[in-house]
């Protein structure tokens, strides 16, 4: 069975009718690995899109002194639907600026609210809590992605001295938080075909639980507090179950009980952390993909993981995150259609042991890779997928 997809409401309007677009930044270590194997999917789909690679990375930067080059961010919002972006960070880099001006710089700059993470078990044998299943984890984090401490504001006073200080504001606005929160009650809001969440009986209610600490940060989150209240209370939501949780307890009931979520929504760097967390519930990074959205525009597309410089080059980084990543990549430019094969087909390898080491596999990157696409080719010729 094809694991049921959820509606994605954020892509580039009418994409379907047009070729897509699609920027590559493959950037450091695995992640040139995976983006060369989630590539090969695009011929397999029959999805013929018009690629252009960008060479921005830690070798680039060496060699060029360049991070993210003036104009690029009007070059791909105005002449790109996608970016599938592998990962950043080198040990070589001071500081990771590269990453930073690269991959912070195109979430900003391309005002990129909502980090899409979804937390979903392929298959029972890659949790490790006992007794969870695939329909027990099936939920997606909404991160507010363009404020809270990741906009750097601050700085370092006396520095190198005993008396040194260091502040970083953690920035949030009423507007930016009630963009993310109205994503997550659109999301919510959307009927769902199959849903795997209802664990028995008549399918639930969608739940949307904001994940904050208002009670350690009251000025910052009581803003998060309040504008939530003020949305969920809205005539439109009447039929979503609003909840929240302090972002401690939150971390516990991931692991805990993961049913009990649908969409989350929270803060950018609570995001950032508690999706690591909802990746080692699936089978780990190697799994995990994400998007940075802005509804009907541009948006970046990437695994949860990074450049993984412990294997980098080592021919066994697990190239499933990003094969998912370009399906998210692929409902954002509208095919859906194809983003469910290739779901699905990720989900037979899974099934069928044919992974990497990571998951317990005993595959290369490019065998793993090879998987998929056999999958894929099972798939066109039967119409189902074993
Ligand atoms: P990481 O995600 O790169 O690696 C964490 C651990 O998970 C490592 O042991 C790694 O081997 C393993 N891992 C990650 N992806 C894997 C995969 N596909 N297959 C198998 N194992 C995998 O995190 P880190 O080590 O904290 O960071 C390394 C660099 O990447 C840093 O410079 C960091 O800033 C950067 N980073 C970038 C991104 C991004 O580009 N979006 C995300 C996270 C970290
Ligand atoms: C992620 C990463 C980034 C983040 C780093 C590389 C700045 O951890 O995409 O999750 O914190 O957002
Ligand atoms: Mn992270």
């Amino acid at each position: 069975m094809i694991a049921p997809s959820r509606p994605y409401p954020f892509g580039i309007p009418d994409a379907a009718t047009k070729k897509p677009r699609i920027a590559v930044i493959a950037g450091d270590g695995i992640g040139v690995e995976v983006t060369e194997q989630a590539l090969r999917a695009l011929p397999a789909l029959g999805v013929d899109a018009e690629l252009t690679h960008f060479p921005w990375s830690a070798n680039h930067y060496l060699a060029t002194g360049e991070t993210l080059p003036k104009g690029a961010l009007e070059q791909l919002r105005d002449g790109f639907d996608a970016i599938l972006f592998g990962a950043m960070g080198d040990p070589r880099i001071p500081e990771q600026i590269v990453a930073r001006d690269v991959l912070l710089g195109l979430r900003f700059g391309l005002d990129l609210y909502i980090n899409l993470r979804p937390v979903e078990l392929f298959d029972e044998r890659l949790c490790p809590i006992k007794g969870k299943g695939p329909q027990h984890i099936d939920f997606v984090v909404l991160r507010e992605n363009t404020e809270g401490p990741y906009v750097q504001m601050g700085g370092t006073f006396k520095r190198g001295t005993p008396d040194e200080v260091a502040i970083s504001e953690d920035l949030n606005t009423r507007k930016g938080v009630e963009r993310i929160v109205r994503a997550a009650f659109a999301l919510a809001g959307l009927p769902r075909a199959g849903s795997a969440s209802a664990i028995s009986g008549p399918p639930s209610k969608p739940r949307v639980c904001m994940i904050d600490k208002a009670n350690a940060l009251p000025h910052a989150h009581g803003l998060w507090q309040r504008v939530f209240k003020e949305v969920a209370a809205e005539p439109a939501h009447k039929d979503i179950a609003a909840s929240h949780l302090y972002v401690d307890v939150a971390a516990m009931e991931f692991v805990r009980a993961p049913e009990r979520f649908d969409v989350v929504v929270t803060s950018n760097l609570f995001g950032d952390i508690l999706t690591d967390l909802g990746a080692a519930i699936c089978g780990g990074l190697g799994v995990a993909a994400s998007g940075n959205i802005h509804p009907g525009r541009v948006s970046l597309f990437e695994p949860v993981h990074g450049s993984a410089p412990d294997i980098a080059g080592r021919g066994i980084a697990n190239p499933l995150a990003a094969f998912l990543t370009l399906a998210l990549l692929l409902e954002h430019v509208g095919r859906s259609e194809a983003a469910g094969r290739l779901r699905a087909a990720v989900q037979a390898v899974v099934r069928r042991g044919e992974t990497t080491v990571d998951i317990g596999g005993t595959l290369s990157t490019a065998a793993c890779g090879d998987a998929v696409l056999a999958a894929l080719s099972r798939y066109s010729n039967s119409s189902t997928l074993s």
